[in-house]
């Protein structure tokens, strides 16, 4: 990194060209380099002080604190934009100030004793989303360098939670262009299912936001997280997040508080993070009044009424004493660090996965080296680094450790953000009769069709009685072979078995994705499954797969690969289980137009990929029934027996009212698309 010029020079005593040049190094290392060098309060004063002396210098039209311009949505071309063109952003994406500890927060706070409003800090990629006058979605882009981002719109429609349109109600009540802020993340029950494959979350959202084709982690499993709406005014953070959840956004938690009672909330965000499904690394506040915030501004870099508390004390150093090698689901043998003991977040911490291969090779890891471990979201042991100091060289277990079958080596090549990302993992040369992959895949089989109760110790036993060999042998099992079992009694042995059977009508993306096929997750099996029957899947080639619009060649290898190798278990299973086929139309487009409510609990397939099978049909998915909802549907029987849910009345009452809305149950929904949704 340079060297700032003049550091050790108190800046009364620099020349007018000497401060522009100083203030232009601090600026770049700010916003191109993400380095700030200097506190934020000595750039603002040396940015003062050469607005005193010559208030027309051009450093000072080209530095941050272009609040004000308002150029940029118009300026943007947006039928023209193509993914990844830079973006300026119409006011600048800054960062907040941040403190460490209560002194600092209420220094921050000492002279405003009004209302505060706490949300989490979410650990994500910063994104800005755009909309016109009539509430269409325009584009999307990424924070950048703050000044400008990357487009990043055909990644950003396909997050669930970011509507395509806002409602008309509000669109006609402000009639102006609006912009809505938030961070994006992968939900930490998404990462844990790719965590062999990725560093952490945060990086996952960063690339799949400016993935270019697919093959990492699709936009669909990301999550957006709204905290700031610009050109619909509104008095206050309060409101600010009541509009969003009516623009049908999900806004950040937003907990009230004063200076007084800021502390505890920390303690109190703190405390339940570990429940949170993303990754927080403090906590935001802001002053609740708009118009106060407006009075106290911005300094080049942050605003000055909000301010980010950070939690620490989740990082320490700890020494390795050995690596142990456990399997995957896929027969994947993934590496974990064993450490001295050390107190991270309230918990004792002794060993850490260290994920695959690819990993254990950057950290360059040998046994004696100190770590440097944190807890992901608070939760999870996860080494950050390696502060070397280390002798003893770690070597690649050549045989199974559960089997004790030969190992393979094999790089996976993936697209992450435009960059080519390989990876490297070890495997067991012999899945299909390996104990250890066997029950990990039961696992994950019975995970994915919530079928409950079969925890590791139960799916070891039945391995180790051969009660069962692979997900099929589960819907054998009776309450009598299941007595046998340690500990397993006849109330819990009918359960067991009950819940087996609950899960012999699956949907076809679920069963897809239960097989456990390397990169044949949700995306890629709502894709398949609403254009192939299971049957048709099963004889494709990879010229076919390879034609679906959002799947590139290597997944599609993979998966025509993972269902050939796969084949005997799918023959198995469909003996015992019924793959209910709602039929499709492969015709794009038949929904334009159609803004679709799902209610109740549906049978044929779960609610997210009903709503992505909206989308990708050319309608809107809205979470709440609104006058611009065109059809709800009614899970189970919910529209001719039961209590109707509120979404279900609040829809007859639209209808009751002249509003021409449609009321369909789930059948009829499947039935009404296979017939082109006329
Ligand atoms: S308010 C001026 N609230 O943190 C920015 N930001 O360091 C005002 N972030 O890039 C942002 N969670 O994307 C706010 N609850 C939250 C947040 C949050 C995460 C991110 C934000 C920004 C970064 C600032």
């Amino acid at each position: 990194m340079a060297k700032a010029p003049y550091l050790d020079q108190d800046p009364a005593t620099l020349t007018t060209a000497q401060l522009a040049e100083v203030i232009g190094f601090h600026d770049q290392a700010y916003w191109r380099d993400n380095a700030p060098q200097i506190p934020d309060q000595l750039y603002d004063e040396l940015v003062e002080r050469l607005r005193a002396e010559a208030p027309d210098h051009p450093v000072l039209r080209a530095i941050g604190g272009g609040r004000e311009s308002d150029e940029g949505a118009e300026a943007v071309d947006q039928a023209s934009l193509a993914a990844g063109d830079k973006v300026e952003h119409a006011v600048p994406m800054l960062s907040l100030a941040k403190c460490y500890a209560e002194a600092e927060l209420q220094h921050w706070a000492r002279e405003y004793d009004g209302a505060l409003v706490a949300s989490p800090k979410v650990d994500g990629a910063a994104c800005s989303v755009r909309y016109d006058g009539g509430g269409a979605f325009l584009f999307a882009v990424t924070r950048g360098d703050g000044r400008r981002g990357e487009s990043i719109g055909h990644n950003v429609t396909q997050i669930p939670n970011v509507p395509a349109q806002l409602p008309a109600n509000l669109v006609h009540a402000y009639g102006v262009p609006v912009e809505v802020r938030g961070e994006v993340y992968l939900p930490l029950s998404g990462f844990d299912l790719v965590s062999e494959l990725y560093a952490n979350p945060r990086n996952v959202a960063a690339g799949a936001l400016k993935a270019k084709e697919q093959g990492g982690v699709p936009a669909s499993e990301l999550r957006f997280f709204a905290y700031d709406v610009l050109g619909w005014d509104v008095p206050s953070e309060t409101a600010k997040a009541a509009l969003l959840t009516g623009m049908g956004f999900e806004p950040a938690l937003t907990l009230h508080c004063d200076r007084d009672s800021a502390q505890a909330i920390y303690e109190q965000i703190s405390a339940a993070r570990t429940s949170y499904d993303y990754e927080t690394d403090g906590v935001v506040y802001k002053i609740d009044d708009i118009a106060t915030q407006q009075r106290m501004g911005f300094t080049a870099h942050h605003p000055r009424w909000a301010i980010a508390y950070k939690f620490q004390g989740d990082s320490g150093a700890s020494t390795l004493l050995d690596v142990t090698w456990g399997l995957a689901r896929t027969g994947t043998i993934t590496p974990v660090a064993l450490v001295t003991p050390v107190s991270l977040s309230g918990a004792m911490v002794s060993r850490a996965t260290l994920h695959n291969v690819s990993n254990l090779e950057r950290l360059d890891l040998k046994i004696g080296d100190r770590l440097l471990l944190t807890r992901r979201g608070g939760v999870i042991p996860h080494v950050e680094g390696n502060l070397g100091g280390g002798q003893v060289a770690i070597a690649l277990p050549t045989t199974c450790p559960s089997c004790g079958k030969p190992t393979e080596v094999r790089d996976a090549t993936r697209r992450v953000g435009g960059e080519e990302v390989v990876t490297r993992t070890l495997h067991c040369s012999e899945p299909a009769s390996c104990p250890a992959t066997l029950r990990s895949q039961l696992f994950h089989y019975t995970r994915l069709l919530d079928i409950d109760g079969f925890g590791d110790k139960i799916l070891d036993q039945l391995l180790e009685r051969n009660l069962v060999r692979d997900a099929a042998g589960l819907y054998e099992l009776t309450a009598e072979s299941l007595l046998q079992l340690d500990r397993m009694g006849k109330t819990l042995a009918e359960k067991l078995v009950a819940n087996v059977a609950a899960s012999r009508e699956v949907s076809l993306p679920n069963f897809l994705v239960a097989l456990g096929v390397e990169t044949l997750g949700k995306h890629a099996a709502g894709l398949l499954a609403s254009r192939w029957s299971l049957a048709e899947l099963r004889t494709l080639t990879v010229a076919d797969l390879a034609s679906v619009h959002s799947l590139g060649p290597t997944t599609a290898e993979q998966i025509v690969a993972g269902l050939a190798d796969q084949g005997p278990l799918i023959d198995r299973l469909l003996a015992h289980v019924t793959i209910a086929e709602p039929e499709v139309p492969t015709s794009e487009g038949v929904m334009v137009g159609q803004v679709v409510v799902f209610t109740g609990k549906l049978e044929h397939m779960n609610r997210r990929d009903a709503q992505q099978l909206v989308v990708r049909l050319g309608g809107a998915a809205g979470s709440s029934v609104t006058q611009e909802t065109t059809l709800v549907v009614v899970g189970g029987d919910g529209l001719t027996t039961g209590k109707p849910s509120s979404k279900h009345k609040k829809a007859q009452r639209l209808i009751d009212a002249g509003h021409s809305l449609r009321l369909m149950s789930e059948e009829a929904f499947h039935a009404w698309v296979a017939a082109g949704a006329a």
